[in-house]
């Protein structure tokens, strides 16, 4: 359970949609996605959905903010499914803010432009123009956040020490006893697929309360959930809702803290109801 913070901007394809890439036309050039609903928790088969992409001449991007801390994308599938694009947040991955990774296929940085100047980008400049230097270079303009960087680094070392496979079943665990508990409270509603489709978050709306007031109550109980539209208004529209409360949980959250989550949710419905 952690607070959440940034917006990002609609994907061209999210959880709510994510059956619809039979929509791909030849004209589609890139298809946008993430890999995990930060609202939903879905996770997506970005590979088929590669492959489906691929299959008309366009490009993936894999929005992967969201799953990093919880599981591997394999971006090299060697069968048509590998990914192009893939981003990720540093402070997502328990790393510090104020940097991310953009990786792309080498051959395509290659064959793309920088979309900023300054130092440590080029191989060469002439009077009338400039050769640039190999990517990744070219596209890291200007003094890099060096401590970010380095820390960062720091940060993928811990989470690939701890094994993806061991969070994984830690979390999964974890996901399917807050989800047996949130759902015995009469009223209260998950939205998304069930545990097994899904990373470790549970988004909710309980009967007649208020997603604000629910939230601040938790706050007072020391629980931290994220509540609002989560940058995702649309699939809030789609859903006939206009916020909801979500519990994110990661390997570090205990059956306690759900436990201490489930009294807090009870302390604020007796306050709200
Ligand atoms: C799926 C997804 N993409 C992007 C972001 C935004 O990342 P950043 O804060 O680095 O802009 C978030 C954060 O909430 C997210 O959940």
């Amino acid at each position: 359970m952690q607070r959440s913070a940034g917006c990002h901007l609609p994907m061209t394809c999210n959880s709510t949609c994510h059956n619809s890439t039979n929509t791909s036309q030849k004209k589609t050039k890139l298809v946008a996605v993430t890999s995990m609903s930060n609202v939903l928790g879905t996770i997506n088969p970005v590979h088929e959905i590669s492959r489906k992409a691929h299959a008309v001449g366009a490009k993936i991007l894999v929005d992967a903010a969201q799953s990093t801390p919880h599981r591997q994308i394999d971006v090299r599938t060697g069968d048509g499914g590998e990914i192009d694009f893939l981003v990720l947040s540093g402070h997502k991955l328990f790393g510090p803010t104020g940097i991310g990774v953009l990786y792309g296929r080498k051959e395509l940085l290659r064959e793309m432009n920088p979309f900023m100047g300054g130092g440590h980008m080029i191989s060469r400049v002439f009077k009338d123009h400039s050769n640039w230097a190999d990517p990744p270079a070219k596209f890291e303009a200007g003094t890099i956040p060096i401590v970010q960087a380095i820390a960062m680094g720091t940060a993928i070392d811990y989470v690939e020490g701890l094994g993806f496979a061991n969070i994984h079943d830690y979390e999964a665990a974890l996901l399917r006893y807050a989800t047996k508990k949130l759902e015995s409270i009469p009223g209260l509603k998950i939205y998304g697929p069930p545990c097994e489709a899904k990373g470790p978050i549970c988004s909710f709306t309980i009967d007649g309360v208020s997603c604000e007031d629910l939230a601040n109550l938790l706050d007072i109980k020391g629980v931290f959930v994220r509540h609002g539209h989560h940058c995702t208004m649309p699939l809030h529209d789609k859903l006939v809702i206009s916020a909801s409360v979500r519990a994110s949980f990661a390997m570090y959250n205990t059956h306690d803290e759900v436990d201490h989550l489930i009294e807090a949710v009870k302390f604020a419905l007796e306050r709200l109801t």
